[in-house]
């Protein structure tokens, strides 16, 4: 029987309260309405941009369904979509892209007006798509991917080859696009440049990935956690330090083992104080140093004055600098076509009534991606 139309009851992770866990609970989703597509949830990815919200550093309005990272199959689709239609399998992008606004007419642009990064998180028209109890759910980002259903806008999602597994392809939509687009657009790594990664995370690992495919010839994994190491070299890091090891600053390392500092760096621990360390750590005459790792909105970097007095240049990036809707689908192709592998950064793949043992496991550094399949 078609559900087109018709309101579909289902289970989605909700969090009604910070710094408390999900609850399982049964909801109903409402028909997509114009330019709205409602997608039945195959696989999502777990991001720490999640755990932020839960422990209040990013701040949004709850009750939320929360993820961000996610793929589907479209069930319905509302008047005007043209992009998509039932059956087809999709990936969520947590940037949309309208096509119309200045940044999306700017080539060099990516972060579209249409994006609701903090504020009120809603779909068209002011509300949810989403209830529960009678009561509306906020959907993150506009997307709310924990859950079997969901509508989204028509610019927030993308068409990506039928033939991609999803239960892989969906870490593309957020934490891989982030790390890999931070190499190959923001920084624009070059061959045989040298490159110091901090924080050997999923989003890291997808960073030293899009150095090795830009043909850096040595590629250097920071972490405080060794345990991260052998994976870091199996993705591509041509040699990994703990800053811990050494009695001088991790900087003066770098400067000392690359012959006045890294050609590109890159900051991918969310730490606020590693920024500088990282900026330090770049080559004092071209060095580029991109911030990928997200810091609340409300904390300051503090950064010496000296380190301009150079030619250093530091960047920002918001999810890897991709034309979402355009280039997500071509990353998701590419890792069809085996151009990169994203075996090593799932490394658990639960149901999504774990979702807070998946969430545990990130804080505890055991995983670096964990997929849950609604
Ligand atoms: N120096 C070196 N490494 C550090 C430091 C530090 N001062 N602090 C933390 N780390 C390491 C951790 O040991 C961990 O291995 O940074 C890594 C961060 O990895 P994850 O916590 O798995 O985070 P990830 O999912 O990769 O995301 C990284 O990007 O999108 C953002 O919100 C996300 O801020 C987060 C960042
Ligand atoms: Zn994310
Ligand atoms: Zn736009």
């Amino acid at each position: 029987m078609s559900t087109a139309g018709k309101a579909i009851k289902c289970k989605a992770a909700v969090l009604w309260e910070t710094h408390k866990p999900f609850s399982i609970e049964e909801i109903e989703v409402a028909p997509p309405k114009a330019h709205e597509v409602r997608i039945k949830m195959v696989a999502t990815g777990v991001c720490r941009s999640d755990d932020h919200v839960i422990s209040g550093n990013f701040v949004t309005p709850l009750p939320a369904v929360l993820g961000h990272e996610g793929a589907g199959i479209v069930e319905s689709v509302g008047e005007g979509v043209t992009s998509v239609k039932p059956g087809d399998k999709v990936i969520i992008l947590c940037l949309p892209q309208c096509g119309e606004c200045n940044t999306c007419l700017n080539s060099k642009n990516n972060i579209c007006k249409e994006v609701r990064l903090s504020g009120t998180h809603l779909t068209s028209e002011g509300n949810s798509r989403i209830t529960c109890k009678g009561k509306i759910v906020y959907q993150y980002i506009t997307t709310g991917t924990f859950s079997e259903y969901i509508v989204i806008k028509e610019i927030s999602v993308a068409k990506i080859d039928e033939g991609a597994l999803l239960e892989k392809v969906c870490i593309i939509g957020c934490g891989f696009a982030t790390g890999f687009g931070a190499a190959i657009n923001s920084a624009k790594v070059t061959p045989g440049s040298t490159c110091a990664v901090f924080g050997l995370g999923g989003v890291g690992l997808s960073v030293i990935i899009g150095c090795k495919t830009a043909g850096a010839a040595r590629i250097i994994g920071v972490d405080t956690n060794k345990d991260r190491f052998a994976k870091a070299k199996t993705v591509g890091a041509t040699e990994c330090i703990d800053p811990r090891d050494f009695e001088k600053p991790i900087q003066k390392v770098l400067f000392d083992m690359m012959n006045g500092g890294v050609d590109f760096c890159f900051e991918v621990t969310g730490n606020p104080e590693t920024v500088e360390t990282a900026l330090a750590s770049c080559h004092k005459d071209h060095g580029v140093c991109v911030i990928v790792g997200s810091i609340a909105s409300w904390v300051q970097i503090n950064i010496s004055s000296q380190l301009f007095f150079s030619g250093r240049t530091l960047k920002g990036s918001v999810l890897g600098g991709w034309k979402t809707k355009d280039e997500i689908p071509k990353l998701v192709s590419d890792c069809m076509a085996k151009k990169f592998n994203l075996d090593p950064l799932i490394t658990h793949t639960l149901t999504l009534d774990k979702v807070n043992e998946a969430i545990q496991l990130m804080k505890n550094g055991q995983c670096i991606r964990c997929v849950l399949l609604p």
